[in-house]
């Protein structure tokens, strides 16, 4: 996406990076929509939002323009997709910052642009963690929520023990949307956009940083549905709930009291 001496088209890469994550669900847009109705609902217009796992800033941009008094804070811990997202869509006229962090260990909070959100969002981001570090990360938004605001987890998240007919049903329809294209395609499509990106000469530095990063990435399967509930929970989140829900695709919603 970009020519030989060229600065890169960082539109360009932000428009393929959505492309190939609604492969993977092509009701995303849907879902977003439905996390901005919810958010309206709980805390008005007029907010300020923690973004976790922001990737390139696909939820916060389209946050902020419904939105146009809220702010949001994008967090994320790899380097390429936030400079393409900074590279892209800049600051939003000083309403969207930047913020790289390891969310679910200990201290990434500490410095932290500001100390109290009133909404704390992600999308296809916290299947990444693992039990301990969604326990460590919602503790740690209990004390960056303000009373009274909300978490919203926009996110594949399977249930402990799902029967075999769901399963069935979350795999057909799955091949459904995906019109003759197989998961292995997706993937295909993922694995380019990374190929890419590992060419890319203007990000070389991150690609670099995101490499050695990688390393330390937690192997093993993603958290339950129950465990994220639990640990909502335990942390002193109230209503606890399922608010949207396309089979696997759900949103969790959480208040804080
Ligand atoms: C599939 S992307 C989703 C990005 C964006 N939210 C979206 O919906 O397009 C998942 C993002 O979560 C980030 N991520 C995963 N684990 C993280 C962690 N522990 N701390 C910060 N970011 C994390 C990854 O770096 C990646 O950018």
């Amino acid at each position: 996406m970009s020519g030989r001496g060229r600065s890169p088209n960082w539109q360009a890469w932000l428009d393929a990076w959505d492309r190939q994550q609604e492969g993977f669900n092509p009701q995303r847009e849907r879902r977003f929509d439905a996390m901005f109705d919810l958010l309206e609902a709980s805390v008005g217009r007029r907010f300020a939002a923690l973004d976790l796992g922001a990737g390139p800033g696909s939820l916060s941009v389209r946050l902020l323009r419904r939105f146009p008094r809220a702010t949001s804070v994008a967090v994320d811990y790899d380097p390429v997709t936030r400079r393409i997202g900074r590279e892209a869509l800049g600051t939003v006229g000083g309403r969207l910052t930047w913020w790289d962090a390891k969310l679910g260990t200990p201290g990434w909070t500490e410095a932290l642009p500001r100390r109290r959100f009133d909404a704390a969002v992600s999308t296809t981001a916290l299947h990444w963690l693992r039990g301990s570090g969604v326990r460590q990360l919602y503790r740690d938004l209990a004390g960056l929520v303000r009373s009274g605001g909300i978490f919203l987890n926009g996110d594949r998240l399977a249930p402990q023990r799902p029967s075999s007919t769901w399963e069935r049903l979350d795999r057909n329809v799955g091949a459904v949307r995906r019109r003759g294209r197989s998961r292995a395609d997706l993937w295909k499509g993922w694995s380019e956009w990374w190929r890419r990106a590992a060419r890319e000469p203007a990000l070389r530095a991150e690609y670099r940083e995101r490499e050695r990063r990688a390393a330390q990435h937690p192997t093993g399967p993603s958290p339950s549905l129950e465990t994220h509930r639990a640990a909502l929970r335990r942390a002193g989140f109230r209503d606890v709930e399922v608010v949207w829900q396309d089979l696997d695709d759900r949103i969790l919603y959480a208040r804080r009291p």
